[in-house]
C-alpha cells in the first residue's frame, strides 16, 4: 500500500492512461478523484475502484477553465479532507502540420493541454502547501523531445510542460511540493488509436511503428500507471524537476 491515507487527484481518469492511473492509485491505498470532462467516464472508472473495495469521487470538470480547476480541487478536499498527489494527464490531439493547423485547433490544445495545467497547479498548490508538501505529475510525451510533422501543436505543448513542471519544481522545491512529467512513446489508448486510424493501411502502420521500439511493443495504459504511482510515492521523496521517458526505448535509437 505505498499510497495508504493519500488524497489523489487524476485528470483525464474517465479512459486511456488516466483511468490506469486511477486504477493503480486505489489499489495502492489512495483516495482519488477521478477528473473528467466525460462525467459517465469519470463514473465509469470510480465504479471499477469501488469494486476492488478502493475509495474514489467521480467530478466532472473541463480542466480547460479556471472554473473546471477549482471545483476539481475544491471537490476532492470537501471529500477527502486534504491533497498529496495531482497528476495532470488530460489532453487533445489535432493532427495535422504547421500550415494545415487552424488558430482555432491551436488555441483549443494550448487550452487543454498546457494553459489547463497551469490553472491546475495555481490552483492546487495551497493545498499541497497546507500539507507539507506533495507531488505533481504531469504527463507530457516524447513529441516534446523530438518532433512529429504531423503534431506541430500537440508537441509544442509538451515541450512546455516540461519546462513548466521544471519551474515549479524550482520553485516549490523548498516546500517540499516535487513536480515531474512522464513522456511516454506510444500508448495504447483511444487517442494513440487515433493516430492509426486515420493512416490508409492502420493495421501496415501499426507494424511498422511498433518495429522502431527496442521492446517492439506499444506501452499499456499499466506501464504508464506504476511510474505514476512511483513518483506519486515515497519511492520518488528525491526526484523533481525530471523528464521520465517511458517509451520502450525509441529515443534511445537513431538507426
Ligand atoms: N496514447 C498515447 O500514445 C500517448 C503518448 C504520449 C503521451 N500521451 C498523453 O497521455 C495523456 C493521456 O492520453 P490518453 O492516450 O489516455 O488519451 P485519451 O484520449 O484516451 O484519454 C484522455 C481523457 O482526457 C479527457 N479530457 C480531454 N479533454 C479534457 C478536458 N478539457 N477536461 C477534462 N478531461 C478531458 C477525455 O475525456 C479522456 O477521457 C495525454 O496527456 C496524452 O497527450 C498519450
Amino acid at each position: 500500500m505505498r499510497l495508504a491515507g493519500k488524497s489523489a487527484i487524476v485528470t483525464g481518469a474517465g479512459r486511456g492512461i488516466g483511468e490506469a492511473v486511477a486504477l493503480r492509485f486505489a489499489e495502492e491505498g489512495a483516495s482519488v478523484a477521478c477528473v473528467d470532462i466525460d462525467g459517465d467516464a469519470a463514473e465509469s472508472t470510480t465504479r471499477l475502484i469501488a469494486q476492488s473495495s478502493g475509495t474514489a469521487v467521480a467530478i466532472q470538470a473541463d480542466v480547460a477553465t479556471d472554473d473546471g480547476n477549482r471545483k476539481m480541487v475544491e471537490q476532492t478536499v470537501t471529500s477527502f479532507g486534504d491533497l498529496d498527489v495531482v497528476h495532470f494527464n488530460a489532453a487533445v490531439q489535432f493532427l495535422a502540420v504547421v500550415e494545415n493547423t487552424p488558430e482555432s485547433e491551436w488555441d483549443r490544445m494550448h487550452a487543454t493541454n498546457l494553459r489547463g495545467v497551469y490553472l491546475g497547479i495555481r490552483c492546487a498548490l495551497p493545498h499541497l502547501r497546507q500539507k507539507g508538501g506533495g507531488s505533481i505529475i504531469v504527463t507530457a510525451s516524447v513529441l516534446g523531445i523530438v518532433g512529429d510533422s504531423a503534431l506541430p501543436a500537440y508537441g509544442a505543448m509538451k515541450g512546455g510542460l516540461r519546462a513548466l513542471a521544471r519551474a515549479v519544481a524550482t520553485a516549490h522545491g523548498p516546500e517540499n511540493i516535487r513536480c515531474n512529467t512522464i513522456c511516454p512513446g506510444d500508448v495504447d489508448t483511444p487517442m494513440g488509436a487515433e493516430f492509426f486510424d486515420h493512416q490508409p493501411d492502420p493495421e501496415a502502420a501499426r507494424r511498422e511503428v511498433t518495429d522502431r521500439y527496442p521492446l517492439r511493443r506499444f506501452a499499456t495504459p499499466r506501464d504508464i500507471a506504476n511510474v505514476a504511482l512511483f513518483l506519486a510515492s515515497d519511492d520518488a521523496t528525491y526526484l523533481t524537476g525530471i523528464d521520465v521517458v517511458v517509451d520502450g526505448g525509441l529515443l534511445a535509437r537513431v538507426y
